[in-house]
């Protein structure tokens, strides 16, 4: 099945999207992909969630657009309905990843321990997000696992920045690296899309050096 991993391999930076207004969904998505961010993860924290990804999968056909902070079946299937193309959670159980394997789209079910990463491979699932990444040990622990558990490839996200980005996109395990530090509150409260689409632009060339890949 394809991984999250595949969706855009030439711009493995995830901006982690909450979104209080769905009007500003598709300016908002358009900037991003204008600066070299197509993959978007809107987090399903608001009540506005699934009517914001619905306009950016309707409005913004460059954008893929996914589902973040998805906890329950019940999410699973609103994000898809919405037209969610992957799907992210914090955390997994058994119920939440067998909702995540029926819904046919790419998903990266959260870990933070050893024991969370080999459950899910034994269950056969190899992508995962590393959760919350800087807190629970960062490019340290990610390098750790590497020798043990080489099969296992992350996307970290949860206190990552411009200037840890980068070591993180250099460990063999990482397929991609999320957060929201390219969308400063001030900028979406401003509605500063231009400012947006400037911090994409210099957030997808962060990886530029260090990808090689
Ligand atoms: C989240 O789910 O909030 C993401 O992990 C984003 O984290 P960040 O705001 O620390 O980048």
């Amino acid at each position: 099945m394809t991984s999250v991993f595949d969706l855009a391999p030439e711009a493995p930076v995830v901006p982690v999207v909450v979104i209080e207004d769905a009007a500003d969904a598709v300016p908002l998505a358009r900037a991003l992909v204008a600066g070299g961010l197509p993959l978007i993860e809107v987090t399903l924290r608001t009540p506005a969630a699934l009517d914001a990804l619905r306009a950016i999968a309707d409005g913004v056909p460059e954008a893929v657009v996914g589902a973040g902070t998805v906890v329950s079946a019940a999410g699973v299937a609103d994000a898809v309905g919405a037209g969610a193309r992957f799907l992210v959670s914090p955390g997994w159980t058994g119920r939440l990843l067998g909702a995540m394997r029926e819904s046919g789209v790419p998903f990266l079910p959260g870990v933070s321990t050893v024991s969370e990463v080999v459950a899910l491979l034994e269950q056969g699932v190899d992508a995962m997000k590393f959760f919350p990444a800087e807190a629970a040990g960062g490019v340290p622990y990610l390098k750790s696992l590497a020798g043990p558990l080489p099969q296992a490839r992350f996307c970290p996200t949860g206190g990552v920045s411009a200037a840890s980005a980068p070591a993180y996109l250099a460990l063999p395990n990482v397929g991609c690296v999320g957060g929201t530090w390219m969308l400063p509150p001030d900028a979406l409260a401003a509605r500063d899309w231009a400012r947006v689409e400037s911090l994409a632009r210099g957030t997808a060339a962060l990886r530029a050096p260090v990808s090689g890949r």
